[in-house]
């Protein structure tokens, strides 16, 4: 038998039951996923009888084939073995995806024809990547008491919703002590563009000589974990010599006291007011993060401890970034402004702990800013009854607003070899204007690249192009470019690679569509066949009815060219199939230069009755 066709749609009574994994299978980043497709099959069948198409519907809606196989040819279009159509007559047509990203997602769908039976099945892939965590200071931890700052790295998980709690257990106890304080959680960003994503959170605590021994728990919640995973540290407290001097005396006045009843009372009043009545706050200076992304909410945090009485102010205020030229006419009023700051205090919470004999607040403030708060100054102002003036922490933060976009352009788009080829690194809208962009090819820097820029764009944000150009030759096949963008704003660094590809890409041929789908005897039939992402334009396309080129009837579609640089066309055939014209076999076969033979695709024509 020939090749097998792609239609049967009348055969509705025979349509092949198609099983496939039960939906959403999930597949963790860097693994394996296997989507399974069974199918029942007569124990005779020969794979040359069957076909099988597996193709995806992306997250963002594009439709893209993965996996081709005609009876004869087999074409994929991802790295990996795909699937082993030997096994097609056992009724398996499972598709494994080795090395899962998160561009793997989407809607699979898993076409199979076994002459003349026909049926699909789609499976959802969700792709899931799960935290590392990483809970700082590791090791066991020796400190003198006062405040203590345990950090909860957690990175690399994809989707971004996350759970980060902290926990802690006393010594010689078995229960753990949620800790709901004093605790400032990120929002979970993503740096790299492998799309995954990273917070840090924070607690600060106040440790005394009773936590020493305790173990702090970081622990995080996510969808692609089983169970939630832990991080834990050991706090060891060393008390310095000194400090037991304040108790010591007490204990040392009250036991004179019983001796000198009359005169204590009076000493034991003055000591209260002056030494336990009142204690002066200890104010951490303030905690930000990292990285101050625009429009991201962030927050700052300022940690008050060991106060008394209880009652205290705690103020926030912004100050704008001192601007350089100021009108005259409001400069007096801008002046008294900028000095005094907004008071953003409504945008903080600080519940009142007591710690103990003292209290504590852990003031958290939740600010979104915009690219106008770059070099703002952040004040946290304390007032309380045992101090003369307030105390006062400030920070000023830096923003940064990732490129807006960042790719690597090719001219002329499709390289030729013998001819000159640009290559254009565009970072467009980031800021701030400090950035580096390095040109590699194959790891090796490149010396001649000329730069345009960092120059304004959008007034606050800039953008920068870095080139570089030279004469393609036979051994630039295959090279990798790569433009390295240095920004703060990454975080790190990002890469972008442009491989030349001086061979041409060879072309997707779709299965030959037929309209209407049930052929009528005397009237019109239109059998198209796509061909796409294929370079350079040239290509040839022919039509041949049982074996036999055809002429008449033909028509071509011009090449277009796609956002990839690749071209795609469409070739058409008009018939009118008389009467009895059954098992009529039509080829198009498609000849380019990157194809090493020709690629075919054969409709056998059906008659109803
Ligand atoms: C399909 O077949 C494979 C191999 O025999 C088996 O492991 C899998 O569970 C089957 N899946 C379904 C959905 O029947
Ligand atoms: C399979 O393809 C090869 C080369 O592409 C061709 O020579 C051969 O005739 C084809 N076999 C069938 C059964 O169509
Ligand atoms: C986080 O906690 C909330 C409330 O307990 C819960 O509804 C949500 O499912 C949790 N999210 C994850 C990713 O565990
Ligand atoms: C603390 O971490 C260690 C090492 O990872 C682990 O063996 C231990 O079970 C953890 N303890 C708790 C209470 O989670
Ligand atoms: C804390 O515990 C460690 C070991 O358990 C001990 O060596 C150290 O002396 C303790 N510190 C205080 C202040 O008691």
């Amino acid at each position: 038998m020939e090749l097998p066709f792609f239609l049967s749609y009348l055969m509705a009574a025979a349509a092949l039951e198609v099983k496939t994994s039960p939906s959403p299978v999930v597949g963790l980043v860097h693994n394996p996923v296997v989507l399974h497709c069974n199918f029942t099959v007569q124990e005779s069948v020969r794979k040359e009888d069957m076909a099988l198409k597996w193709a995806v519907k992306t997250v963002s809606g594009e439709e893209r084939a993965v996996f081709l196989f005609d009876g004869n040819h087999t074409a994929g279009y991802r790295h990996g073995p795909l699937v082993n159509v030997e096994l097609l007559p056992h009724g398996i047509a499972s598709l494994t995806l080795s090395d899962v990203t998160l561009r793997d997602e989407g809607i699979y769908t898993c076409t199979v024809l076994v002459t003349p039976q026909y049926g699909n099945g789609k499976i959802q892939l969700k792709v899931r990547a799960q935290p590392a965590v990483l809970l700082s200071p590791q090791s066991l931890l020796a400190a003198a008491e006062g405040e203590k700052t345990f950090t909860c790295n957690v990175h690399d998980f994809y989707p971004q919703a996350i759970n980060i709690s902290w926990m802690v257990r006393k010594q010689g106890s078995l229960r753990e002590t949620p800790l709901s304080s004093d605790i400032c959680t990120g929002a979970p960003s993503s740096r790299g563009r492998d799309g995954l994503f990273a917070v840090l959170s924070r607690v600060t605590q106040m440790v005394s000589e009773a936590d020493n021994g305790s173990l702090y728990i970081c622990e995080v919640q996510h969808e692609s974990l089983g169970k939630p995973l832990r991080r834990n540290t050991t706090l060891l407290v060393t008390i310095p010599k000194s400090y037991h001097r304040d108790t010591g005396f007490i204990v040392g006045v009250a036991t004179s006291c019983i001796i000198l009843t009359g005169l204590c009372s009076i000493f034991l009043t003055i000591f209260y007011q002056t030494r336990l009545a009142k204690a002066e706050p200890q104010v951490s200076s303030i905690i930000q993060p990292d990285l101050i992304p625009i429009n991201e909410k962030i927050r700052l945090m300022c940690n008050i401890n060991g106060f008394r009485p209880k009652t205290i102010q705690v103020k926030w205020y912004r100050r704008n970034p001192h601007r350089m030229v100021l009108a005259s006419d409001h400069a007096k009023e801008d002046a008294a402004l900028c000095e005094a700051g907004e008071d953003v205090t409504g945008m903080a919470k600080q519940p009142l702990e007591a710690n103990g004999r003292f209290y504590s607040i852990s003031s958290c403030l939740s600010y979104t800013p915009t690219i106008k708060d770059d070099r703002a100054e952040f004040e946290c102002n304390i007032q309380h009854s045992t101090l003369k003036n307030p105390i006062r922490r400030t920070t000023i933060i830096h923003v940064t607003a990732r490129p807006a976009s960042h790719y690597i352009f090719s001219s002329p788009q499709v390289p030729i070899q013998g001819d000159k080829l640009i290559l254009i690194c565009v970072v467009e809208k980031f800021y701030p204007k400090d950035i580096t962009l390095d040109w590699f090819r194959n790891g090796q820097p490149v010396e001649e690249v000329t730069q345009f820029g960092p120059f304004p764009c959008e007034s606050d944000f800039y953008s920068i192009w870095s080139q570089t150009e030279f004469i393609l030759t036979r051994d630039d096949e295959g090279a990798i470019y790569t433009c390295r963008i240095k920004h703060s704003s990454f975080g790190n660094v990002e890469e972008l690679s442009y491989e030349i590809n001086l061979q041409g890409t060879p072309p997707e041929v779709l299965w030959i569509t037929p309209d209407p789908t049930v052929p009528v005897a005397g009237e019109e039939l239109r059998l198209s066949c796509r061909i796409n992402n294929f370079s350079p334009s040239v290509i040839r396309v022919n039509w041949f009815q049982d074996g036999k080129p055809l002429h008449v009837g033909v028509c071509h579609s011009v090449s277009v060219v796609g956002a990839n640089g690749l071209h795609s066309m469409w070739s058409l055939l008009r018939v009118t199939p008389a009467q009895g014209a059954g098992n009529t076999v039509f080829t198009c076969k498609v000849e380019h230069d990157a194809l090493s033979g020709c690629v075919e695709r054969v409709y056998t024509l059906q008659m109803p009755g």
